[in-house]
């Protein structure tokens, strides 16, 4: 099939997460994370809307964030076709952000209408992924010293020469202990599995494989930008409480079901595109400097598989003029 050139989403995305970043940045080390969610909400609303789509928001502000919503459910865009499911994370690192440290982003994903997975009242999942070397080996239901050997066995190396990203959260102790014993290295991070999840999949990261529990809604971005990079990742919901438990039983949700990267998000054809806010493994953060700023971001497209990085200069007094939000 010979087709012509089609309109990437990612390419327009950029500028959703590029406004969030330059609103949010604006907060990193205040210490006033609601402030910082509101203006990277506000930042990404402004632009979404201006984007020609009809699309509705399936992965929305978390409820564990209580955060200024981007709320499951709204619509957002021009209201013409292409009909599509958005995925936002404003700021992937609200803590970071809000301290001063590194790796916090922002993030959004577009698929086709019905393409992406809805947690329901799930907010945490247990993950594993891995960037395109190994996406046919890993089993979430397997060992992680079982996925240890296969990952390395595939790629030909040794358990030694693997290192595992893992969130630095109490509940990791045992699964820490045991990546320590099968001999892999670490890697610790405060915040942010999005950008774990990403760096499997990103030559020269130096991050092999993203393992743990972490937010239900990262797990879908994440499945959206390994797609376009040609990673894999694998999850099951996690119930906090018995009644998130019936909750989403009543609903339909079955904790013992592995979802794969179908499950997560069915379509090939996903745009996928993040900004780095503060100074990260990925990206940079925003550099503001006197009249501008300068954003890092990356742009990815499932069809083609392209990954762009993007780095912008914003002329900050012209964009005054125009722009109803003030950086
Ligand atoms: P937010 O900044 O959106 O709150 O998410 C940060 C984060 O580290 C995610 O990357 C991760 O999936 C989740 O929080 C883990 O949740 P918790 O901090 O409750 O362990």
């Amino acid at each position: 099939m010979n087709e012509q050139p089609t309109r990437n989403l990612a390419m327009e995305l950029v500028r959703v997460t590029e406004a969030a970043a330059l609103s949010a940045g604006r907060f990193m080390g205040r210490g006033d994370k609601p402030a910082a969610d509101k203006a990277a909400v506000d930042g990404m609303r402004l632009v979404l809307n201006a984007i020609e789509m009809d699309g509705v928001i399936v992965i929305g502000e978390g409820e564990k964030d209580e955060a200024p919503m981007l709320f499951n459910g709204e619509r957002l865009g021009t209201g013409a076709p292409p009909l599509v499911d958005i995925a936002v994370d404003p700021i992937d690192g609200t803590r970071p952000l809000s301290t001063g440290l590194h790796n916090a982003i922002s993030t959004v994903a577009l698929a086709p209408r019905g393409a992406m997975f809805n947690p329901g009242p799930f907010v945490y999942m247990s993950k594993i992924a891995v960037g395109p070397e190994a996406c046919d080996v890993i089993d979430i239901e397997a060992s992680p010293t079982e996925n240890l050997k296969r990952i390395a066995n595939v790629r030909g190396e040794e358990v030694e020469d693997l290192v595992v990203v893992i969130l630095d959260r109490p509940r990791h102790t045992e699964l820490i202990a045991e990546v320590r014993r099968a001999g892999a290295r670490i890697r610790l991070i405060p915040d942010g599995d999005v950008a774990g999840a990403l760096m499997t999949a990103w030559p020269d990261s130096g991050i092999d494989v993203l393992m743990g529990i972490g937010g239900t809604p990262e797990g879908v971005l994440a499945a959206c930008a390994l797609r376009a990079m040609g990673g894999n990742i694998q999850g099951k919901l996690i119930a906090r409480t018995e009644d998130e438990l019936r909750r989403g039983r009543e609903m339909g949700y079955d904790v013992n079901k592995v979802l794969s990267m179908d499950d997560l998000v069915s379509s090939e054809d996903v745009y996928f595109a993040a900004t780095g806010i503060t100074n990260g493994d990925l990206l940079r953060g925003v550099d503001y400097f006197s009249h501008g700023a300068r954003t890092d971001s990356l742009a990815l497209r499932g069809r083609t598989g392209t990954v762009r990085e993007i780095i912008a200069t914003h002329r900050l007094e012209k964009l005054d003029r125009i722009s109803r939000i003030h950086y």
